[in-house]
């Protein structure tokens, strides 16, 4: 039987008790796989390598060597977030690489959006091959590879042409051979969240927003330059505290700032002052092929604003996109 095929026979997890029942059954395929040798993975902080993460945690705790890389476009307190949950919280064996200056210096000048987003992906997986010839006696890689993945990689092997190219931990160097584990490929997404509060994450973790791999890589439109990326990560941190305070966190399923590499006439303090726009994107979908936008009441936008425009320095301006997709993709690069 094709392992990579999710049999018809298998029960949807939608409760806690089919949730243990599959940690039960997976703790003990992990352990079988894997025996006493170590098992690297690269944890983000996403959804999916966190549930994978866990649930190693519990099958094999120290075995499982977990690298976070911190590419420089992370949001604000997230690499921090990840340390303290992971090592912290689940005494996991956690290496921390700070690479921000290994991305920027390579990303400066580059404007085009493929470019960019190929150079973090490649760069992500050098830092993190980087770290796997440190370790030694690692012969398995875990990966938080869900079944949309799988069925992602069947159309294109069917010859269908995707729309971004989107990065994994796929394509290591030749000299990096893993077996893999990957204990949720046959999942889908709702069950990992399912699986992964079972496993006693939390709730905001479980549920929370996607993010795109390149980060807010993508979201510093053209160009990225260190000062808009700070004002970038400062006003997407005020967005997200405002939507939590306002109750729209749970309800909306992405939102965050985008600053275009514009600036524009404002005035602040009595005199002129040219500074960048920051742009809100929020908007609601079930599959991320189409969406729609969320109407954000005025009086929210109305204290985005304020905050964002006397908080951050650089912004004199804050926009609101209310183009669905189409023809509006998502992200803006
Ligand atoms: P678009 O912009 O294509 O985005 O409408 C659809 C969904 O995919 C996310 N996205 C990415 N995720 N790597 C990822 O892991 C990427 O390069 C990437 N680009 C877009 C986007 O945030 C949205 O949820």
């Amino acid at each position: 039987m094709d392992s990579n095929r999710r049999p018809e026979t298998m029960e949807r997890i939608t409760t806690k008790e089919l949730a243990d029942k599959f940690i039960a059954e997976q703790i003990e395929a992990v352990r079988a796989q894997v025996g006493e040798k170590k098992v690297l993975l690269a944890l983000s902080g996403g959804v999916d390598s966190s549930v994978v993460a866990a649930l190693l945690i519990k099958a094999i705790g120290k075995q499982l060597v977990c690298v976070h890389v911190n590419h420089g476009l992370m949001r604000k307190n997230e690499s921090e977030g990840v340390v303290e949950l992971f090592r912290n919280q689940l005494d996991a064996n956690l290496i921390y690489v700070d690479a921000t200056d290994r991305f920027l210096d390579l990303l400066a000048g580059v404007s085009d959006p493929e470019s960019k987003r190929k150079i973090i992906g490649k760069e992500f997986i050098e830092v993190f091959a980087d770290e796997a010839r440190k370790l030694e006696g690692v012969e398995f890689l875990a990966q938080g590879t869900i079944y949309p993945d799988i069925l992602e990689s069947i159309k294109q092997a069917e010859g269908k042409k995707a729309v971004k190219s989107h990065h994994n931990v796929g394509g290591l160097p030749e000299d990096l051979k893993f077996e893999l584990v990957e204990p949720v490929k046959l999942l889908f997404k709702d069950e990992v969240r399912v699986v992964g509060e079972a496993l006693g994450l939390p709730h905001a973790m479980v549920y929370r927003q996607p993010f795109p791999g390149p980060g807010l890589g993508v979201r510093c439109l053209g160009a990225i330059t260190r000062d808009r990326l700070h004002a970038l990560r400062e006003a997407d941190a005020i967005l997200r505290e405002e939507f939590d305070i306002a109750g729209l966190a749970g309800k909306v399923w992405q939102y965050f700032v985008i600053i275009p590499d514009i600036k524009s006439v404002g005035v602040k303090d009595e005199s002129r002052f040219e500074g960048w726009p920051a742009i809100i994107r929020a908007v609601n979908t079930k599959d991320a092929m189409s969406a729609t936008i969320e109407e954000i009441p005025y009086s929210i936008l109305n204290k985005i604003t304020a905050r964002i425009t006397s908080e951050v320095e650089g912004i004199n301006r804050v926009l609101y996109d209310i183009t669905p997709k189409p023809t509006g993709t998502i992200e803006w690069e």
